[in-house]
């Protein structure tokens, strides 16, 4: 387990990553995670006034940034999972797509500035990324382990 704090975390579960096997790996859920702070400070720039045009050019920067970051770490993943013939590939890969599918509606809420993307955008990476490398992520530690990856 390794983590981090951040006051925008609701609680300290929230800051922790479990580590899953492949240091790689690890490294860009740390990276993730970092994104996921950095927009929360975003967030808590804005709980005093309503997103200025320069706050929304903040938003749009870090929300290419993320979403690059997350095809890239999806694809690294999928693609290990399959080169070791992991069993679990197609279920993990749908989660995957839906987390995708979720951003992409996002990006439309910031594209339309709509301040409504902060709640939203809040659990999506709080709640389902770390959800998803704590629970999901973490199921394929023992697998890569027995292949021999570290
Ligand atoms: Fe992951
Ligand atoms: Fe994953």
């Amino acid at each position: 387990m390794f983590g981090f704090r951040s006051s925008a975390a609701k609680d300290s579960s929230h800051c922790l990553l479990k580590e899953v096997g492949i240091a790689e790996i690890n490294k860009q859920h740390l990276r993730l995670a970092s994104y996921a702070v950095e927009f929360s400070l975003i967030v808590d720039d804005l709980s005093t006034h309503e997103p200025t045009n320069q706050d929304w050019r903040r938003i749009d920067a870090l929300f290419s940034k993320i979403m690059r970051y997350v095809a890239t770490h999806f694809s690294e993943e999928e693609a290990l999972m399959q080169k070791y013939g992991y069993p679990d590939y197609a279920a993990h890969k749908k989660l995957h797509d839906k987390f995708s599918a979720e951003m992409l509606k996002l990006q439309s809420d910031i594209n339309n500035r709509n301040i409504k993307f902060k709640k939203k955008m809040s659990s999506l990476l709080w709640d389902w990324l770390y959800h998803h490398i704590n629970e999901i992520d973490y199921q394929y530690r023992e697998f890569f382990l027995s292949k021999g990856l570290s």
